[in-house]
């Protein structure tokens, strides 16, 4: 298959981890005869030092016209720390999830069986964890209208959603339960929300369309404090875009780093992928940051394009890359391990794989569990 992709480093760790990502491709290409092509495009607070621009036009006419997006990280500590900054590098991303239309985030939570003991929840509790975060991404109070009041002293972010917004995402959705442990789980705040009384209205008469799927709903917050005792309970979670902000970080702290988890964001007619994790830009440069999530990602971008083989061997090689603990240092502190070691490794693996782990080839696919 021959692939266009657009690399978006962005800030902080992004750059190096997408080159541990874009290594593990290149072995992808060699082992089953692929050819893709890498177009490097800018965004960000690095997009903003070189054309005054979070998004600057060339790096949306290079996403446009690419078959895929791996994106990195976005923002720098310069910007969190100053509120009064009109123009931020997490700008970049939000206009162009909203330019590609990217309206359906998803993001898997699943422990990995030789990681365990790097939660910080009880072992018995996390056992078999394995659910996806379907969270909404081009509407919501993300993209409503802001104001704020001349004095400054009073400010507003309207939150907006239309039956068509949420129809489109929860198809995709009940599509993926359907192909899982059919359970849907619409999180909300209906009790106090009228958007969330919209999406309880739209997702119940689409659910009719899918009868072998179980769907419950639960208020965002009583989902927080569940997806801590009982995180086997879920298996997909809809949700609009802040909620799902949130409980996605949340799903992540229960896996053990953030550094672990990647996302696909999908529209219908472009696709990105990228870590959970944000920009930790205290350790860009130092060759610590975890490149998992990033290759993790390009393995959800392969799925998406039915490669689900040479899926499922950037997955077994991260397995095995854990397995015999060549892991950076947020896995283990005593690590000699760094972030290009632990990319050429899992590389390594991919055109080398002789492993014959269990797993679940019946169960390939995006979102789905693979393993066993
Ligand atoms: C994420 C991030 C972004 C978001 C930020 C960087 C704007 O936290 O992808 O989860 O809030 O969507
Ligand atoms: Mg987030």
């Amino acid at each position: 298959m021959n692939l266009k992709i657009a690399l978006l480093g962005g800030d902080g760790i992004g750059p190096e981890v997408l080159a541990q990502s874009v290594k593990c491709l290149q072995a992808v290409e060699e082992t089953f005869n692929h050819h893709f092509t890498y177009t490097e495009g800018l965004i960000g607070a690095v997009a903003m030092d070189k054309y005054g621009s979070p998004l600057p036009k060339q790096t949306i006419d290079l996403c446009k016209a690419s078959d895929a997006i791996l994106f990195g990280t976005i923002g720098t500590l310069k910007y969190d720390d100053n509120p009064s900054a009109r123009v931020r590098p997490e700008q970049g991303l939000l206009q162009l999830r909203r330019e590609l239309q990217l309206f359906t985030n998803i993001r898997p939570v699943k422990i990995f069986p030789t990681l365990i003991n790097k939660s910080p929840l009880k072992k018995h509790v996390i056992f078999g964890t394995d659910f996806v975060i379907y969270r909404e991404l081009t509407g919501g109070i993300y993209f409503g209208e802001k104001k704020l009041s001349e004095d400054g002293t009073q400010a507003s972010d309207l939150c907006e959603y239309s039956e068509k917004e949420i129809s489109r995402i929860t198809h995709l959705a009940f599509k993926a339960a359907k192909n899982r442990r059919k359970k849907l789980t619409l999180v909300d705040k209906a009790n106090v929300l009228e958007t969330s009384r919209l999406w309880r209205k739209v997702v119940t008469r689409i659910s009719e369309s899918y009868p072998e799927v179980q769907l419950d709903f639960l208020f965002v917050d009583n989902a927080a404090m569940k997806m801590m005792l009982d995180p086997n309970d879920f298996d997909v979670i809809l949700t609009d875009n802040m909620f799902g902000d949130i409980l996605s970080d949340q799903g992540s702290a229960i896996c053990g780093s953030k550094g672990l988890l990647p996302s696909a964001s999908i529209g219908n007619e472009h696709a990105m992928f990228e870590p959970f994790h944000g920009s930790y830009p205290q350790a860009a440069g130092k060759n610590i940051a975890n490149p998992v999530a990033s290759i993790l990602s390009t393995a959800m971008m392969l799925s998406h394009f039915g490669l689900h083989e040479e899926s499922l061997a950037v997955v077994i090689a991260v397995d095995k890359s854990m397995k015999k603990h060549v892991v950076t240092r947020d896995l283990n502190a005593s690590s000699k391990y760094g972030t290009t070691q632990v990319g050429d490794f899992i590389a390594g693996n991919i055109i080398d794989s002789d492993e014959n782990l269990n797993y679940n080839y019946e169960n390939i696919g995006l979102g789905r569990s693979t393993i066993i």
